[in-house]
C-alpha cells in the first residue's frame, strides 16, 4: 500500500498536518453523517465507551488512579483504542475527562472513591471568580494532546477520533458546587445574585475551551463534542440569558471545518436554544422522541442519539426492538449518528454493548439488495 510506504518517510504525517484530515477519514461514515451526507449504514459510537464496564479498562485502572491514567498518554491511548476495537464502533473518543481543564484555572481536583469528582477550593462568590486563572495557553494539558497524537497513530487510518470538553455551564456547575449536585443552589445563587461575576467566570471558561478544543484538533481529533451534561437543570429563559452566549462563543471559535457535536441531557425544553447556540450535530437524550426532536430543531442539522443507557441491561430481543425504533424514527435521513442518550453505566454487560453496535450496523445497512 502507498500509505505504508509514505509512512516510512513520514509523508503521511505531513499530509495529516497540512489538511489535518485524510481522504479515508473524510469518507468515514461518522464524518459523512456529521456533514449530513448519505451513508451505507448508520454510524454508531457510545458515550463513555471506554470505562469501568469493560474488563480491559478495569485492568489498566487497577494499576493507578483515574487522574494518573488520564495523565499517562500511552495508557490513555491504549484504553481509547482497545474500547473502539473491541466494540467495532465507527468513532473513537479520546480517554480524558471534562474536568481536566479546571486544574490550570487554579482549582484543586480529586476523584475520590465512591463520591466522584471533588473540587477542594470551589468558587462561591465574586472574590473567588477573581482568583480563577486565565488559561493563557493549554500546555498544562499537553498530556491530552500527546494522548490524541498517540491514539491517532494507533487507530485504523479510516477511524475518526473525537476530542471533547465540558460545555461552559456544566464546567461552571462543578467549579461552583465543588462536585456533583442535585439542585445547583450555589451555582444558581451566583448566577442570580452576581450576574457580573457569573458572566466573567463563564467568559474565562469559554476562552479556555476554545484554545483547548482547537489544540485537540491540531493534535489529531477529527471532530469535537461539547458535553453540557447538567444543563437540563436550567429554565429556557435562564439558559438564554446566562449560558447561550458563552456556549455560542465556544462553538463559533472551533477551527473551521471540524464538526462540533453539542450534547446535553434533560434538554427537552432547551433543544431549540441549543441549536441556536450552535453545533453541526445536536446530541439528544432518551427523554425525547428522536423524530419529534429532529423536526423541532430542523433537518438542516444532524442529530445523535438516543437510546436509554439502561436498555443495555434488557435482553437482546428488547434491545434490538428499542434500537430499531430509533432507526425507524431517523427514517434513513442523512445526518443521524446512533448513540446512547447518555454515557454507558458501569455495570452494563459488555456483550450487549457489542451486540448493539452489530445490530445498528445490520438493521441500518443500505446495501444494493435492499
Ligand atoms: O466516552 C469516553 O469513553 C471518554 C471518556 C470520558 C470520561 N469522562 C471518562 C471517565 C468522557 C467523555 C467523560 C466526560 C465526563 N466527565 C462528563 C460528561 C459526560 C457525562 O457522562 O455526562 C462528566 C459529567 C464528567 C465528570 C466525571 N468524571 C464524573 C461525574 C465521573 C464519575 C465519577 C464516578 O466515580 O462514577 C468521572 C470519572 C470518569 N470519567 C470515569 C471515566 C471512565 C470513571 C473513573 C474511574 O475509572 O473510576
Amino acid at each position: 500500500m502507498f500509505s505504508e510506504n509514505f509512512h516510512d518517510f513520514g509523508v503521511a504525517d505531513l499530509i495529516v498536518e497540512t489538511a489535518n484530515i485524510t481522504d479515508a477519514l473524510r469518507a468515514s461514515a461518522f464524518l459523512r453523517a456529521c456533514r449530513r451526507e448519505p451513508v451505507p449504514y448508520t454510524p454508531v459510537w457510545l458515550m463513555r465507551q471506554a470505562g469501568r464496564y469493560m474488563r480491559e479498562y478495569r485492568e489498566v485502572r487497577a494499576r493507578m488512579s483515574f487522574l494518573e491514567l488520564c495523565k499517562t498518554p500511552s495508557l490513555a491511548a491504549e484504553v481509547t483504542v482497545t474500547a473502539a476495537e473491541r466494540l467495532g464502533v465507527d468513532a473513537a473518543i479520546i480517554f480524558a475527562d471534562i474536568l481536566l481543564i479546571i486544574e490550570p484555572m487554579g482549582l484543586e481536583l480529586e476523584f475520590s472513591k465512591g463520591e466522584g469528582p471533588v473540587i477542594h477550593n470551589p468558587v462561591r462568590g465574586p472574590h473567588d471568580v477573581d482568583r480563577l486563572r486565565e488559561v493563557e495557553d493549554t500546555s498544562a494539558l499537553g498530556f491530552v494532546f500527546d494522548a490524541i497524537r498517540e491514539t491517532r497513530r494507533a487507530l485504523p487510518s479510516d477511524l475518526p477520533l473525537i476530542g471533547f470538553a465540558g460545555a461552559p455551564f456544566t464546567l461552571a456547575s462543578y467549579i461552583v458546587e465543588g462536585g456533583a449536585s442535585r439542585n445547583y443552589v450555589h451555582a444558581k445563587s451566583l448566577m442570580y445574585n452576581d450576574s457580573g461575576a457569573w458572566h466573567a467566570m463563564m467568559s474565562l471558561i469559554s476562552r479556555a475551551l476554545v484554545k483547548y478544543l482547537n489544540a485537540q484538533i491540531a493534535a489529531g481529533a477529527q471532530a469535537v463534542q461539547l458535553f453540557d451534561s447538567w444543563v437540563g437543570a436550567l429554565s429556557p429563559d435562564d439558559y438564554r440569558q446566562y449560558v447561550l452566549p458563552h456556549t455560542r462563543h465556544v462553538i463559533a471559535g472551533v477551527t473551521e471545518g471540524t464538526p462540533v457535536i453539542h450534547f446535553g441531557t434533560g434538554t427537552a425544553t432547551l433543544l431549540e436554544l441549543m441549536r441556536e447556540a450552535g453545533g453541526d450535530v445536536i446530541g439528544l437524550d432518551w427523554r425525547v422522541r428522536l423524530d419529534e426532536a429532529w423536526q423541532r430543531i430542523g433537518h438542516d442539522v444532524a442529530v445523535m442519539g438516543n437510546l436509554d443507557p439502561v436498555a443495555l441491561f434488557a435482553n437482546q430481543e428488547q434491545l434490538r426492538a428499542q434500537a430499531q425504533t430509533i432507526l425507524a424514527q431517523a427514517a434513513g435521513r442523512p445526518g443521524h449518528i446512533f448513540n446512547l442518550g447518555h454515557g454507558i453505566l458501569p455495570e452494563t454487560p459488555v456483550e450487549n454493548v457489542i451486540a448493539l453496535v452489530d445490530m445498528v450496523h445490520e438493521m441500518s445497512s443500505r446495501s444494493q439488495d435492499k
